[in-house]
C-alpha cells in the first residue's frame, strides 16, 4: 500500500514524469498524492484524493527539476488529509522523504525528536524519517550515511526514497519488508514500488533485497548493502509491454480484466510442463497447507476441494493473518502453497518466513521478481498480465487453472488438463452475453443485502462472488455454504431478499436445489449461476446466468466466477462507483 517513484532525468521537467509514473500505482493507494522535485530548493505539490481530483485542484506537474519523488498513499498514521500527504520534510525543508510501510516505533522517536527541538507537520510516522536524516546531516554526514543511520533506529517496513538539497542530483532508496524496484533507461533511472509505473521508459529492471540501497545520480544507479559496500546486481528484462497496463478502450481496468480472463486461462495453461518438474521435485507428502488472504483465499480453497477429493489427500486452508496460530502443526512432511497475486503482502510473506523453517514451499504468484519468489523454495508463476483493478478477476481464474494443473499432475488426473482447455470458450460465451447480467444487475443495484450460497466447489464460487459485490458495490454480500443457511442466516431471509445460488450440475445440484426451495419458500429472490439447459433451475430462479450446459461440476469454479464477476462490476457502475479503486482497499496490502 502506497506506491512510490523517483526519477532522475537528463534535461526533461521530471514532475510530468513522475505525476505519470505514480498514476500507473495507484491501485496500491489513492486517499493522497504528492509530489516532490529538487531545484535550488525542495518543490513539493500534494493533496488529498486522488490524483485526477488532486491534478484539478493543485496542477501537480507544475514543478521545476528534473529530478524528484512522488507518492501515492494508503493511509495508515494519520488520516488523509493534505497534511498527512506524502512528501514529508525536515524541519529545514531541505529533506524530502516518500516512504511506503509502517514505522513501528515512531511514536517513541517522535517524543525523542520533539524534545531535541524538531518540529512536526503530519501525524503520520514517515514523518520521523527527514527528521532523524536532518539530525545526522546537521552533524556533518552526508545524506547516504544519514540515511543509513536513520534506519539502524527504525523498526518496521519500509520502502523509502529520499531526497536532500544538499546533494541535489541524487535520490537514495532503500528497502526492508516493502517492494522497491529500479528501473534503468538510457540516461533516466528510476525507483517505483512496481514495475507498471516505469514501463514505458525501460524495461530494464532491478529488484532489490531486503537491506539493499541504491542510489540513484546522473550517472547511473549503485547498488549497495547496509555496511555500504557495492553490490553487483543482475539487470532483468520485463517481457510485459506498456499497452498492457493501460484500459484498450474499456471504460475500466476492472471490465478490461474480466475480458482478459479467457487469455489469461489459455496463457497459464503454458506452465502446465513446468508445474509437472516442480511436482517431480516434491518430497514425501502428507498434508497440504494452502496460506493466503483475499481472492487468494478462495483459490487456496478451491484447491482444497480438489486435493481432497481427487487424492485424499489432507488438505487444510489458513488466513495468512492467522498462520501464525498454526505454524506449530506444520512439519516436514507438509507441502504450505502460497497463493498471492502481488507477492508482495505482507501477512503472506510473514506466514511464508514462518513456514519455510520447517516445511516444503511452494508460491503461486503473479508478479515477477517479487518477494514471495525469492522466498520460496518452488515458484509457479501465474500468467494474467499486469492486474490493475483492485479487486482481483483474472489473476484469481490465473491461480484457480495454476491449482488445477497442480492437482492434475499430482492425482495423475491429466484428463482434466484437456477440459482446463475447453474452460476459455466457456468464459467468452459469458463475455458475449454480458448484457443480459447488466440488466439483473439494474434490476438489484439497491438492495441493501445479498445472499450468496453453493455447496462443494461452489461454495467458494459463493464466497468469492459476495466479496467482489462487496468490495466494488458497498452492498452487503454474505456467502454461505448452501446447507448451513439453515443453521442461522435463514432467519434473515425475507420478502425479495436476494440470494445468488451457484448450482452447476452434478453431484451438489439436487441438495443445492433443496436449499434454493428453502429461501424461495420464505419469499427470497433468486438469482442462480448454473446451466442454461437446467429447466428446473430456472423455474425456481427468478433470474438465472446461463453457463454451457456441458461445463460439469468440478470444472465450474473457474468459468462460474465470471458472471459474478460480470454482476458486482456492473452495480457499482450502476451507482457511480469507481470500480477500479474502491474506497478503503488497495491492491497490495504490505503491512499486517
Ligand atoms: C488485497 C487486495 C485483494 C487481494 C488480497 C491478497 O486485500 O485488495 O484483492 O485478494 O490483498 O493479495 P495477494 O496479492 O496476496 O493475492
Amino acid at each position: 500500500m502506497c506506491g512510490i517513484v523517483g526519477c532522475i532525468l537528463k534535461d526533461e521537467k521530471a514532475a510530468p514524469v513522475l505525476l505519470d509514473c505514480v498514476k500507473k500505482l495507484e491501485y496500491r493507494g489513492y486517499d493522497s498524492i504528492g509530489i516532490a522535485t529538487s531545484s535550488s530548493k525542495i518543490n513539493i505539490k500534494k493533496e488529498k484524493g486522488k490524483i485526477s481530483e488532486a491534478e484539478k485542484k493543485v496542477g501537480l506537474s507544475d514543478l521545476p527539476g528534473n529530478m524528484g519523488i512522488a507518492h501515492v498513499r494508503w493511509a495508515t498514521h494519520g488520516i488523509p488529509t493534505r497534511k498527512n500527504a506524502h512528501p514529508h520534510t525536515d524541519c529545514t525543508e531541505k529533506i524530502a522523504v516518500v516512504h511506503n510501510g509502517i514505522i513501528e516505533n515512531y511514536n517513541e522517536l517522535k517524543h525523542q525528536l520533539i524534545e531535541e527541538g524538531h518540529i512536526f507537520k503530519s501525524d503520520t510516522d514517515t514523518e520521523v524519517i527527514p527528521h532523524l536524516i536532518e539530525k545526522y546531516m546537521s552533524n556533518g554526514m552526508d545524506l547516504e550515511s544519514s540515511v543509513r543511520n536513520s534506519l539502524d533506529q527504525i523498526h518496521g517496513s519500509y520502502a523509502l526514497a529520499v531526497i536532500s538539497t544538499d546533494e541535489p542530483e541524487k535520490i537514495v532508496g532503500v528497502r526492508k519488508e516493502s517492494p522497491l524496484i529500479v528501473g534503468k533507461g538510457e540516461g533516466k533511472y528510476f525507483l517505483a514500488s512496481d514495475v507498471p509505473a516505469i514501463l514505458k521508459h525501460t524495461d530494464n529492471v532491478i529488484y532489490l533485497e531486503d537491506g539493499e540501497m541504491v542510489i540513484l545520480d546522473k550517472s547511473g544507479v549503485t547498488v549497495k548493502n547496509m555496511l555500504g559496500e557495492i553490490i553487483e546486481k543482475e539487470i532483468h528484462i520485463i517481457e510485459w509491454t506498456p499497452d498492457m497496463a493501460e484500459k484498450g478502450g474499456f471504460d475500466h481496468f476492472m471490465i478490461k480484466e474480466i475480458h482478459e480472463q479467457p487469455g489469461a486461462v489459455r496463457d497459464t495453461l503454458l506452465e502446465s510442463q513446468d508445474i509437472e518438474k516442480i511436482v517431480s521435485e516434491f518430497g514425501d507428502i502428507e498434508r497440504i497447507c494452502f496460506v493466503a488472504c483475499g481472492t487468494s483465499y478462495h483459490a487456496s480453497l478451491i484447491g482444497k476441494y480438489l486435493f481432497e477429493s481427487l487424492m485424499g489427500l489432507p488438505t487444510d486452508v489458513i488466513l495468512a493473518s492467522e498462520f501464525k496460530y498454526s505454524a506449530k502443526a506444520m512439519n516436514d512432511k507438509t507441502l504450505v502453497i502460497f497463493i498471492s497475486q502481488s507477492g508482495e503482502t505482507a501477512d503472506t510473506l510473514k506466514a511464508l518466513r514462518m513456514a519455510k523453517k520447517t516445511s516444503e514451499t511452494l508460491v503461486v504468484v503473479n508478479v515477477l521478481g517479487s518477494t514471495a519468489t525469492r522466498e520460496a523454495k518452488h515458484v509457479i508463476y501465474t500468467r494474467a498480465g499486469p492486474e490493475i483493478g483492485v479487486a482481483a478477476t483474472k489473476t484469481y481464474v490465473s491461480q484457480l487453472t495454476c491449482i488445477y494443473i497442480l492437482a492434475a499432475h499430482m492425482s495423475n488426473r491429466l484428463d482434466l488438463v484437456d477440459d482446463l482447455h475447453k474452460v476459455p470458450q466457456y468464459m467468452s460465451d459469458v463475455l458475449a452475453n454480458e448484457e443480459h447480467i447488466h440488466n439483473i444487475a439494474k434490476k438489484y443495484k439497491d438492495v441493501p443485502d445479498f445472499f450468496f450460497i453453493g455447496r462443494g466447489l461452489s461454495y467458494p464460487t459463493a464466497l468469492e462472488g459476495a466479496l467482489k459485490l462487496k468490495e466494488i458495490t458497498y452492498i452487503h454480500g454474505e456467502g454461505y455454504a448452501a446447507g448451513e443457511l439453515k443453521h442461522g442466516p435463514l432467519a434473515l431471509i425475507d420478502d425479495g431478499v436476494p440470494v445468488v445460488a451457484v448450482v452447476p450440475p452434478g453431484n451438489s445440484h439436487d441438495k443445492t436445489l433443496s436449499n434454493v426451495e428453502e429461501v424461495r419458500a420464505r419469499g427470497a429472490h433468486v438469482i442462480s449461476v448454473g446451466s442454461q439447459d437446467d429447466e428446473i433451475l430456472k423455474s425456481e430462479s427468478h433470474d438465472l446466468m446461463g453457463m454451457d450446459g456441458e461445463i460439469d461440476e468440478i470444472m465450474s469454479p473457474i468459468s462460474y466466477i465470471v458472471p459474478l464477476q460480470l454482476f458486482a462490476y456492473y452495480i457499482s457502475v450502476e451507482k457511480g462507483i469507481d470500480p477500479d479503486k474502491p474506497k478503503n482497499l488497495a491492491k497490495c496490502v504490505t503491512v499486517e
